[in-house]
């Protein structure tokens, strides 16, 4: 399929406003990639074209059904001013896995990161220059027939738009307070919670909420079933640091597999850290938090990095970690995944594409 490319005239461009911290997916780019599906037709009119509204049938699927998956990807500007991208092929693939869960068509994985990096390229001064900075990807596609039956739509449209951000958290890298929350639950068993559908996230709204208003920053969720195991925290997927385990909950199909936590598995282990995917209690975190056995506790993902954990709240107390204070670990990882992403340090796994 070739793609169309209508671009703004420059004076008609957005002024790039990249100064002084960014805040997270409030600024967009000038262009977006954009492409639909019939079911008759397969995927067409694929285009880069001006940003703009997206008009719909007030009936589109989407809106009553949430037939909708999305990805989340960055681009860097490396320190030799060449551009990154961190595992797209990942992203790629997992958004086809979250498509056949939800009755949706899959993508063109060569054809739409080859779209994918023609937009970044054409909207590159947008790449935020400081080391934290990114130009955050976001590919989306929703069902769009016009009808109130529950079926699978036969229309589709997919896009992909770009945001310059910086951290995720306010806190930046600084360790943020996770409630634990017994009340709520984000997925059960043979649901949604492995695929990154829309609905997984409104759904963890009033619990966010909730804990917000405590001073938390996020919620750390835990099983459905016995309410006992830990998940994950809906932005990341959690790791705990004990004296000679570094333990994250396996991907039971309630989890979403995290292309950063593949990455971190993998850089840990061959750093000679015992990692183990388990499945594990609070129980046993809130042990090792008192007893002092649990080193640190950090969470993983594209938007949040490596974000230390310095607080959990659970059943009303809270628990202390690694002093409140960026751990060694974290620290270590934070410091080889960015150094990768950026262009400090070699990329001993192939993880980078560049761009173009
Ligand atoms: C990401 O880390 O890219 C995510 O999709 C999490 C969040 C911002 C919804």
């Amino acid at each position: 399929m070739e793609i169309t490319i209508n671009l703004l005239p420059e004076e008609k461009r957005k002024r790039l406003e990249l100064e002084g911290d960014l805040p997270f997916g409030r600024i967009f780019t000038d262009h977006m990639f954009y492409m639909l599906y019939q079911k008759e037709k397969g995927w067409h009119s694929a285009q880069i074209k001006p940003y703009e509204p997206i008009c719909l049938d007030p009936a589109a699927v989407v809106f009553h059904y949430s037939q909708t998956i999305f990805e989340g990807l960055k681009a860097y500007y490396g320190v030799d001013g060449k551009i990154r991208l961190f595992r797209p092929d990942r992203n790629m693939a997992r958004m086809n896995r979250s498509a056949r869960r939800m009755c949706m068509p899959e993508i063109d994985e060569e054809f739409v990161l080859k779209a994918l990096k023609k937009l970044v390229d054409i909207e590159k001064a947008w790449i935020p220059k400081e080391k934290g900075s990114a130009l955050y990807i976001r590919p989306l596609m929703m069902g769009t027939e016009a009808f109130l039956g529950v079926k699978p739509s036969g229309e589709y449209i997919f896009f992909i738009i770009l945001s310059p951000v910086g951290a995720y958290y306010r806190e930046g890298f600084n360790p943020i307070k996770i409630y634990v929350t017994d009340k709520y639950v984000r997925a059960a068993p043979g649901g949604v919670g492995d695929v990154k559908t829309g609905g997984n996230y409104a759904a963890s709204l009033a619990a966010s909420e909730e804990a917000m208003k405590l001073g938390y920053t996020q919620v750390l969720w835990l099983d459905a079933v016995e309410r006992r195991y830990v998940e994950e925290v809906g932005t990341m997927n959690i790791f705990f640091y004990f004296e000679d385990e570094l333990v994250t909950p396996s991907l039971t199909g309630t989890i979403l597999p995290g292309i950063t936590r593949e990455s971190v598995i993998q850089m840990a282990k061959d750093w000679g850290i015992n990692v183990t995917e388990r499945r594990i209690t609070i129980d046993e975190v809130i042990e090792g938090a008192r007893t002092g056995r649990l080193k640190e506790c950090f969470g993983t993902g594209t938007a949040a990095v490596i974000s230390p954990v310095g607080w959990l709240a659970y059943k009303g107390e809270e628990y202390v970690i690694a002093g409140g204070k960026t751990g060694p670990l974290a620290r270590r990882l934070f410091d080889e995944l960015t150094g990768i992403q950026y262009g400090e340090k070699p990329d001993p796994y192939g993880w980078i594409q560049f761009v173009p």
